[in-house]
């Protein structure tokens, strides 16, 4: 080891315009509302701003649950959150998997302890209500785990009908919204969805670092038959319940409820910025109005789409049930697995678009137009960039095409 220490230079990182499948730029609100100065998680102005959050993504899921508040962490601990907690050891949760996150859902549910079984579609299509009910019947499972939007294909598994089928057979409906909160519907009550987790890092254009989540109160019984409460804050003459203990302490969304409801019984520090981010992503999404933040991500998309189909690039994924917030295209043959393309455009123009995963790894780009990045200027600056870029790695497009039908999109509807 040297005497001198290994600073590095300050950071300074090129400006870039996120137009991935996610993480997108953050709001200036919310990285203003991270620089805020910190308090400490029993200033009693800090748990009022914790109430603050729980009444805001109240609206963002629209739902009355109680139960309502951050999971700090990717969009990931809130998954693990809340089935870690809602599996009891040997449920069967069935995860339709339409794509890579479907097979995260169900990992997540296996290593919850659950018999995790799946039905699986080719990727880019959805699951009809006839192949959900059929396999609901066969497995009973006690949870069904889906992701609504999956991003890895970019399109969106209707859940309104989901909803009823698991009223119906008796079974809990869990959703994985990282993906679509803020840019797709998601009236959770309406649709019977029991427990919701999301992300800050896609329509809602935070930083990756915080979870909202929701559950209503059949589920809240069926985790507080497992409450364990950490011995060394447990209340005088609190009993444990006798169900089995929830394997994990940071994710017992039992403990979880305490933290965040009246008796403020503590249990991790709060992260602070996260939570000052998560309330300002929700003002900015509630003061814009749910369906008019929806309307802006349809039209956004609709624009990108038609730039892209006018300049000869052909869609991936059913057409009828597409995300609004990204867009999935092949990859033309001209210019391989596309790395090079991408590269281009990110070291060229400064953009970042994604590929994807798995089979459709070099196969499809993903071209997301979501929160902040969702907007008009993006659209023209992404398409005309494109064509520059194919067009040096031999895909010709007629000139302005993708641009002119953008523009004819937002002026004539
Ligand atoms: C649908 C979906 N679920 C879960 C995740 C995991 O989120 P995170 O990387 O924030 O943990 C993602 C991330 O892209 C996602 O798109």
């Amino acid at each position: 080891m040297s005497d001198k220490p290994i600073l590095f230079e300050e950071l300074d990182p090129s400006p870039r315009l996120l137009m991935g499948p996610g993480p997108v730029d953050v709001y200036p609100r919310v990285l203003r509302a991270m620089s805020t100065p910190l308090q400490g998680q029993f200033d009693p102005q800090f748990t009022q701003y914790m109430d603050q959050v729980q009444v805001l993504y109240r609206q963002v899921f629209e739902t009355d649950n109680q139960q309502t508040f951050l999971v700090n962490g990717t969009a990931r601990a809130g998954i693990e959150a809340c089935l870690a907690s809602i599996i009891h050891p040997g449920d069967t949760v069935l995860a339709p998997i339409f794509g890579r996150f479907g097979h995260l859902l169900k990992e997540i549910a296996m290593r919850s302890g659950a018999k995790a079984v799946s039905i699986e579609t080719e990727w880019g299509k959805v699951f009809t209500a006839d192949e959900l009910e059929t396999a609901i019947k066969k497995y009973k499972p006690a949870v069904v785990a889906i992701s609504q939007g999956d991003t890895s294909v970019t399109v969106k598994q209707p859940l309104k009908e989901l909803g009823e089928l698991c009223k119906q057979y008796d079974c809990i409906l869990y959703v994985d919204a990282t993906a679509s909160l803020g840019g797709n519907a998601l009236p959770i009550d309406k649709w019977g969805i029991g427990i919701v987790s999301a992300g800050l890092q896609k329509c809602l254009s935070g930083p990756p670092g915080s979870s909202p989540i929701s559950f209503n109160d059949e589920i809240v019984a069926r985790i507080l038959e497992r409450k364990h409460t950490e011995a060394g804050i447990r209340p005088a003459g609190v009993k444990d319940a006798d169900g089995p203990i929830i394997q994990s302490n940071y994710f017992d969304l039992a403990m979880l409820m305490d933290y965040w409801g009246p008796d403020r019984l503590n249990h991790h520090t709060e992260s602070a910025s996260m939570l000052y981010a998560s309330r300002e992503c929700a003002r900015i999404l509630l003061e814009e109005g749910l369906v008019a933040c929806q309307a802006r991500h349809q039209k956004t998309a609709k624009a990108m789409r038609a730039g892209l189909v006018a300049m000869g690039l052909k869609l991936f994924g059913d057409q009828d049930n597409l995300m609004d917030n990204v867009t999935g295209i092949y990859i033309p043959a001209e210019c391989g697995n596309g790395a090079a393309v991408r590269s281009d455009l990110l070291n060229d123009f400064g953009i970042e678009i994604g590929t994807s995963f798995g089979p459709l790894d070099g196969k499809i780009w993903r071209i997301g137009t979501m929160g902040y990045v969702c907007r008009q200027a993006n659209v023209l600056r992404c398409l005309s960039s494109l064509e520059m870029v194919l067009k040096r790695h031999g895909f010709t497009t007629k000139q302005c095409a993708g641009v002119d039908a953008a523009y004819s999109v937002y002026e004539n509807g």
